[in-house]
């Protein structure tokens, strides 16, 4: 049956006729019938009749101050439990009963491997028991979990614990109080048997507060380093940003079936196992710095989601926005400035930018949407985190405080907009942002087309900038928006030259600062002795694309001398897109010129932190090149000219990876952010080294990939041996199969090496792998690692004969109605059939034209297919 949703429009929200003060919530847990009873106080605010969302449940009994209703006393359908006629004030009593063995979607009461868990973010709540399920209705809840105390010894829910105790039957009871009103969908629920670490914090008010981590039986020994990143990311909010902890208790669980990262449910989030579960044997480094960054950002929301809330869906990146930006200063402050800000820009140019060419394009605030699950998108997560560093760049750290304690002070407790966040810091620093607001309402990708023209007679430099949004989807014109433009003069030696005009300041990042907000810009400065060499858009500055058509020496130059080394290596991509480009225009063939392999040479035995030369010695993917072609993207140029970069300076520069590699040496289990960096090089050295002369190093990468303690080593040499087809890759594989067939997370590294490999026939390997016993449509992360890898995999996604697409339209039939959350993160690559050639266009669509004729096709993939056909 197919229950299509509407659109609902940003435009239309009204406050509800009702609200919720106080819900008391009943669960007795069983596996397929599971019953809840809810009390809750509801109060009337407008008139109207009292419509509660509701979907998937059984409905037993309904009460209004303790009587019984009849069934002619409410109008029932799949999504809504309405009322017509009820007093202003009183108690509703609502018994339901629910399935959560059944519940594959992952959303609601489910379980996880044994254990009961929920998800009710966006608008999961309604599948637990009818209520209005949005988050400007903030209610306090007090949860009683019943079930079997043998199979289920941990019961819990939100807050504090206020009592427990047992009953017949084997049962036990606990029962959880939350002092904090909060919307529905920071609910959470838990029964399960775990291990438990235990751990304190005092915060800087001199609360006591327990942490407690819960994990799957036997894996406590990998759960250390999620503690000590929780006490690190509450120590940090107390001394950035002055928040500290409201609650007596804060509990992480970790479960092994989830559709997304982590859940920020007051005191008790819940976690995909990924970001918990790490030690140096079983995780890599990335996976450490994932775990620290996603335990901060659940953490964060404390503050920024839970006790300021959003009012509508619409508002997501009021917390999702904020809460990215305040988990990347949480790493930057920790680690590497430089590498987390370069991990960010990388995320924005080969996702966000293709989001927002796609039929999905929508502004960080979207105005119009029809499954909400379906706008948990880049845009709205790292945009919003590049706007909100924007407002950082324009008003500094201390106008970005002064507006933080403003937004508080106003709205702590409430559910409130972006417009109330921009607000807040336009009264903090008593500024104007009528303009700034664009970037809340404005879709696409701007692009910055920048001339210079020196005049070596006059001294003179004329700079012009140009600004212009391409249309999105029901956005035809769009406005100018306001740019922060970061950057910096440089002389041909690479000396830093000041800037004097009454437009550019110096910046406190140690950038000038030109703030562009015309269509067109025009800065002149005088008494340029020389032409100068310029970085703009320095720290990428603004979420835009640069055009400029410059000689190459610009970039040596950058890449040799820029005082920022996120510059060095904007400068290093610059260098390789030029070369990249020019290459697909020539049918994939490349040009290296000598000079950017001296200035690669150099940058290789300069004194640079080794992560980021591992990070200048990554050229952009062949992902981030499709980027560069609305239309007809030559798939197969784009291909050719990413394999011959990689062996032109595998085969130029072999004796210099050679020494570098050798020269670094880090204990295998040291997790500072310097053996994190060695690490990283040396793997980067090895994969030329494989690259140049892979008879020599195969025995290496196949040792490298099968023994040791470091899983940062183990699984680059297995990548490197398959997307290498180094000889005795295939025993490679089966020996890391065989080592870690029982460890679930290093085997979606196992099948995500294999779809991740360059090879045709990596088509036929995903198929057969979808048949593996380890394999399962259930399980989101299994379905990520192989499907969700293969999507990336644009060359062999888009084989010519359409297979790749034949491969995933079949599993995504299948997630329709399985888990649809899932098949909907799937479909990304169908969206932009447009952007190829005819053949592929028709095979592309034909696809989607499938999917939009099934008869059961969930809201989820719905909007996406209908957004792309239209
Ligand atoms: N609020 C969560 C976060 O950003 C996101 C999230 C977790 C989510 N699980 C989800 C969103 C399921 C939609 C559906 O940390
Ligand atoms: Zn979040």
């Amino acid at each position: 049956m197919t229950t299509q949703k509407t659109a609902k429009f940003r435009s239309d929200y009204r406050t509800p006729a009702f609200t919720i003060d106080t819900v008391d919530l009943d669960f007795h847990l069983h596996d397929s019938t599971t019953r809840v009873v809810a009390v809750m106080r509801v109060r009337r605010l407008s008139a109207g009749p009292l419509e509660l969302d509701g979907e998937q449940l059984q409905l037993r009994r309904i009460a209004i101050d303790g009587s019984e209703l009849a069934t002619a006393d409410y109008e029932l359908t799949a999504t809504q439990l309405r009322m017509a006629d009820v007093p202003d004030n009183f108690e509703l009593t609502i018994e339901t009963e629910i399935n959560p063995s059944a519940n594959s979607a992952l959303e609601g009461l489910y379980k996880s491997g044994g254990a009961f868990c929920t998800q009710c973010e966006a608008e999961g709540f309604r599948r637990i028991t009818y209520y209005l399920d949005r988050p400007d209705v903030l209610a306090i809840f007090t949860t009683t979990v019943r079930a079997d105390a043998e199979t289920y010894p941990y019961l819990l829910s939100n807050g504090n614990l206020q009592r427990k105790g047992t009953l017949d039957n084997g049962e036990h009871f606990a029962t959880w109080h939350d002092p904090h009103p909060k919307p529905a969908y920071l609910f959470a629920l838990v029964a399960g048997d775990f291990d438990r670490l235990h751990d304190h914090y005092t915060t800087m008010e001199g609360r006591e507060v327990l942490l407690e981590l819960f994990v799957d039986k036997g894996n406590l020994a990998r759960a250390g380093y999620a503690m000590q990143s929780l006490k690190k990311a509450m120590k940090w909010d107390e001394e950035r940003f002055g928040l500290a902890y409201d609650l007596d208790r804060y509990m992480i669980v970790a479960v092994d079936f989830f559709n997304m990262g982590a859940m920020e449910n007051k005191g008790l989030n819940i976690f995909n196992s990924k970001y918990v579960l790490a030690d140096t044997a079983t995780a890599t480094d990335w996976d450490f710095i994932h775990v620290e960054s996603v335990i901060g950002h659940e953490y964060f929301h404390n503050w920024t989601g839970n006790r300021i809330t959003c009012r509508d869906w619409f508002q997501l990146s009021l917390k999702e926005g904020l809460t990215v930006f305040r988990d990347q200063e949480f790493s930057s402050d920790l680690g590497s400035r430089a590498v987390h800000r370069i991990d960010a820009i990388r995320v924005m140019r080969s996702h966000q930018f293709n989001e927002d060419a796609s039929p999905m394009a929508h502004p960080i605030r979207p105005d119009k949407v029809v499954e909400m699950n379906n706008f948990y998108t880049v845009t709205v997560y790292n945009k919003g985190a590049e706007v909100i560093r924007m407002l950082h760049t324009f008003l500094g750290e201390q106008g970005f405080q002064a507006g933080m304690r403003c937004y508080r002070e106003r709205h702590d407790g409430q559910a409130v907009t972006c417009e109330d966040f921009v607000a807040a810091m336009e009264t903090a620093n008593d500024t104007d942002l009528a303009q700034f607001r664009r970037w809340y309402s404005q879709a696409g990708t701007p692009t910055l087309t920048i001339t210079e023209d020196y005049d070596a007679a006059q001294k003179s430099l004329t700079i012009k900038v140009q600004q212009h949004t391409p249309s999105t989807p029901g956005q035809i014109d769009k406005q100018p928006v306001v740019i922060p433009l970061l950057f910096s003069l440089y002389n041909a030696a690479g000396q830093r030259l000041s800037v004097t005009h009454e437009h550019v300041q110096r910046h406190e990042s140690g950038s000038e600062l030109w703030v562009v907000n015309q269509a067109t810009a025009t800065l002149t400065l005088t008494d340029v002795n020389e032409r100068p060499v310029i970085a703009w858009l320095e720290n990428f500055s603004a979420p835009v694309k640069i055009e400029r058509n410059v000689d190459l020496s610009v970039y040596t130059t950058l890449l040799a001398h820029a005082e920022q080394e996120v510059t060095r290596w904007e400068a290093a991509q610059q260098m390789y897109l030029h070369v990249l480009l020019a290459g697909v225009r020539q049918q994939g063939q490349i040009d290296l010129p000598q000079a950017l392999i001296e200035a690669l040479r150099h940058a290789l035995h300069a004194a640079l932190d080794n992560a980021l030369k591992a990070l200048i010695f990554t050229p952009p993917s062949a992902e981030e090149l499709v980027e560069y072609f609305q239309e007809d993207a030559p798939l197969e140029a784009i291909g050719k000219a990413v394999q011959q970069l990689r062996d032109a300076l595998a085969e130029h520069l072999e004796d210099d990876f050679a020494k570098v590699y050798h020269s670094l040496t880090a204990d295998e289990k040291d997790l500072s952010a310097q053996a994190m960096a060695v690490r990283a090089m040396q793997n980067r050295c090895l994969y030329y080294l494989a690259v140049a002369t892979p008879q020599d190093y195969a025995p290496k990468v196949l040792q490298q990939a099968t023994q040791g303690q470091s899983m940062t080593l183990q699984q680059a040499a297995l990548e490197f041996a398959v997307h290498l087809d180094l000889p005795n890759h295939q025993q490679a594989l089966g020996q890391f199969e065989q080592q870690w067939q029982e460890t679930p997370l290093v085997m979606d590294k196992w099948f995500a090496a294999q779809a991740s490999a360059p090879q045709p026939e990596t088509v036929e390997r995903v198929a057969m792998l979808l048949e593996h016993d380890k394999f399962s449509l259930r399980n989101p992360n299994r379905v990520y690692a192989l499907v969700a890898t293969f999507c990336r995999n644009s060359l062999c996604f888009h084989r010519a004969d359409g297979q790749g697409y034949q491969l995933v339209l079949r599993i995504i039939k299948q997630l329709n109605t399985l888990n649809p959350q899932v098949a909907a993160r799937l479909i990304t690559p169908f969206l932009q059939w447009r952007r190829y050639d005819e053949k592929r266009q028709e095979l592309l669509k034909n696809c989607l034209l499938e999917l939009q004729q099934m008869d059961n096709l969930a809201s989820d993939l719905a909007e996406k297919v209908n957004n792309a056909l239209a």
